[in-house]
């Protein structure tokens, strides 16, 4: 097996317009930020061979699908190793991270691109259950604006990169238990957007830095953020009010927030004993449920294989359009037909793998 790989000529040119697109003005400024050396970025981006986690994780930091890039040259294939996690076709457990294997949510993404693309950014909520694809919609909106067409689904080329060239995005992941600290998220954030990181942070340097140096528009992404508000207590009233002061008063309409949350912000601020107006400024909110029958057809059609007519019908009668349970359909059809099965067993299986989530066929009964 290779353990290095080299960017295939015909993909030279994105991985150094890439490098531009990324804030990295020089080849020395991209090996600085992932702590490797100058030879190794000069050799990724002229085509020569280079370590094999070198090469994912330079391709990881300007964008690009490190499998599609990678010369395909015998001799030069890509580690095992790695190929379960990157090449499955579908996901089922975490979110989805690249746009390319993201499907419809179309209305809801022309609402949220709409309020983020003029003065002042406006702030949204996305809404919705468990496993309905809150955290998926989330990487979408940061990675979409950023990803070359050519790594897209034909489907989805759009203009995006142009119209965002200049947004800068930050997720915060209130998951992550480093983010309960209030010092750690404000020098996150800081980080996040290329401004000045003390050694220590406190809210008052925060607002001065931000107001006194955000010209470009800037969307902050609150994923998870029933968490931060119920395990975190230095993110007291004080700290959300001070964001809501940035955003509305102090950054010229360049700050956005969108949150993804299990109930709507006001709700959830008042069931975690929090009063502050932060949640009040949350103008849009998206509320997910099923795809259309149309993206749930695409999802389906994106089988390496293709399923048969009938089992297109019966996967999307069982899923009923819900992203995860089209998931795990697709995915055990897919199993059966590269296992070159024959009979019809895996809808038993596919059944019983998407009975855990019975709750979201019961949401969307309720709801329609
Ligand atoms: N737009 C989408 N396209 C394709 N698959 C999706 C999409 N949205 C969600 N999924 C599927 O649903 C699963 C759950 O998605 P995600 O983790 O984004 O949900 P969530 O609402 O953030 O869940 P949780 O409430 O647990 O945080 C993914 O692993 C994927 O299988
Ligand atoms: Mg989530």
């Amino acid at each position: 097996m290779a353990r290095s790989l080299r960017v295939a000529s015909k993909y030279i040119k994105d991985v150094k317009s890439a490098l531009q697109r990324h804030g990295y003005h020089s080849q020395n400024a991209l090996a600085e930020d992932i702590g490797i050396s100058l030879s190794t970025a000069k050799n990724f981006l002229s085509g020569k061979s280079v370590d094999y986690l070198n090469f994912v994780e330079i391709s990881e930091k300007l964008g690009l699908i490190w499998q599609e890039i990678a010369n395909k040259e015998p001799g030069t294939e890509t580690p095992a190793t790695f190929l379960p996690e990157n090449y499955s076709p579908f996901v089922t457990g975490s979110p989805i991270t690249h746009p390319r294997y993201f499907f419809g949510r179309e209305k809801e993404l022309k609402r949220l691109f709409n309020l983020l693309k003029r003065h002042p950014l406006q702030n949204a909520a996305i809404i919705g259950k468990r496993r309905i694809g809150k955290t998926s919609l989330l990487h979408y909106l940061k990675n979409i604006t950023t990803t070359p067409a050519e790594n897209l689904r034909a489907s989805q080329r759009s203009n995006l990169i142009l119209k965002f060239e200049k947004t800068q995005w930050v997720f915060v992941d209130f998951q992550d238990n480093r983010m309960s600290s209030r010092e750690r998220l404000l020098l996150y954030i800081l980080k996040s957007l290329n401004l000045k990181v003390p050694e220590h942070c406190n809210l008052d340097y925060f607002m001065d830095v931000v107001s006194d140096n955000l010209r470009s528009p800037t969307v902050i992404l609150l994923d998870e953020i029933g968490v931060g508000l119920q395990r975190c207590p230095e993110l007291d009233d004080g700290f959300w009010e001070s964001l809501r002061s940035l955003a509305t008063n102090h950054t010229e309409g360049n700050l956005a927030f969108v949150l993804a949350t299990h109930e709507s912000p006001i709700e959830l601020a008042h069931n975690t004993g929090h009063s502050s107006p932060f949640f009040n400024i949350f103008g849009y909110t998206a509320t997910l449920g099923s795809l259309t029958e149309h993206e749930a057809r695409e999802l389906i059609a994106s089988s390496p294989i293709p399923f048969p007519d009938k089992d297109v019908e019966w996967i999307l009668n069982q899923s009923q359009g819900l992203p995860l349970l089209l998931q795990i359909l697709c995915r055990e059809r897919l199993f059966s037909l590269e296992e070159g099965e024959t009979d019809e067993n895996w809808r038993e299986e596919g059944l019983r793998q998407i009975k855990p989530f019975a709750h979201l066929l019961e949401e969307t009964e309720k709801e329609s």
